[in-house]
């Protein structure tokens, strides 16, 4: 059943449940082949996979590649700084290029909103969007709604606190849709300057104070200050912030006994998260990591169109 119709994976809020359900049931059957001896399987051999990153990245570039290498397909990571951009090669002509040279895939980061919609319409490769701006991080959500599920068993009706620079998110955006269309309740909180106006129409229930929102939640995902996007001003200092909305174990512990907390990374230490939570036991930080190998892989496969 191929139910990625689209060639491209833009956001999870072109998505139905459906189709977000079958990518991680998808995943489920990568990760047992991840466990094999042999961990690489043929089912895109002769494909070409490109990464066309604009902006840094270390989880999701890594796991793309190592996911595109374990279906077997070849691959490439386009170096931007060292590449004809810095000449002035316009952002079209550059993946057109890359295109003409036997791409089948191209896994786009940008820092701005829209560009792998805007790369999609103009390529007949399948463009899967790894972070747009502050817009979507669709394969960060799908990895995330498959650590809840493993770890817990459902999405439906688990209490989803996610906390932090929600304003600057992609990765919040993403997960927003995900876990709303998948029956979950989502809390979000933040100081008022880094939560958007009007985002409690999306369907999640806002809070400023952290004690409140932490209350009871089954999963607690802390966001990274993204000082990158932010002007200056969303909050008086860091040590401030830390004091008001990081996550100790002492506020952590308002959660469920068996709350998970997740990350989707690079994490502030000591800014958002405390180390102790973020090393401690119920952290799945590093499983999220694990996970997106297997997701990818999934998004890979669907999107190629190859039947199950
Ligand atoms: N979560 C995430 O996108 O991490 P990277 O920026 O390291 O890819």
């Amino acid at each position: 059943m191929p139910v990625l119709n689209n060639k491209d994976l833009l956001g999870i809020k072109e998505l139905s449940a459906d189709e977000i359900k079958h990518i991680l049931d998808t995943a489920s059957g990568f990760k047992d082949v991840l466990k094999r001896d042999i961990k690489k399987v043929p089912t895109l051999r002769g494909r070409t996979v490109v990464n066309l990153f604009f902006e840094p990245s270390t989880r999701t570039r890594t796991s793309f590649e190592l996911a595109a290498k374990r279906l077997s397909t070849d691959v490439i990571n386009f170096s931007v700084p060292t590449s004809s951009v810095v000449k002035g090669e316009t952002l079209i002509d550059t993946a057109l290029t890359v295109q003409a040279l036997g791409a089948d895939f191209m896994i786009v980061r940008h820092s701005s909103s829209g560009v792998p919609h805007l790369l999609a319409k103009n390529l007949r490769a399948s463009v899967i969007n790894a972070g747009d701006g502050t817009n979507e991080h669709p394969t960060q959500a799908l990895l995330d709604a498959f650590t809840m599920r493993e770890k817990k068993g459902r999405i439906e009706g688990l209490e989803v606190v996610i906390v932090g620079d929600i304003a600057h998110s992609r990765v919040a955006k993403s997960n927003i849709y995900c876990l709303t269309k998948l029956g979950a309740k989502v809390r979000l909180v933040g100081p008022p300057t880094l939560i958007p106006d009007g985002i409690a129409k999306l369907g999640v229930d806002v809070y400023y104070d952290m004690d409140e929102g932490l209350r009871g939640a089954d999963v607690v995902m802390m966001l990274r200050i993204q000082m990158e996007r932010q002007g200056k001003g969303f909050f008086p200092s860091t040590e401030e912030y830390f004091g008001r909305w990081g996550l100790t174990s002492e506020r952590f512990a308002l959660a469920k006994k068996d709350a998970i907390v997740m990350h989707p990374g690079p994490m502030n230490r000591g800014i958002e998260i405390s180390s102790d939570v973020a090393d401690g036991e119920r952290s799945v930080i590093l499983e999220q990591v694990t996970n997106g190998l297997a997701v990818r892989m999934a998004v890979l496969y669907l999107l190629a169109g190859v039947k199950a």
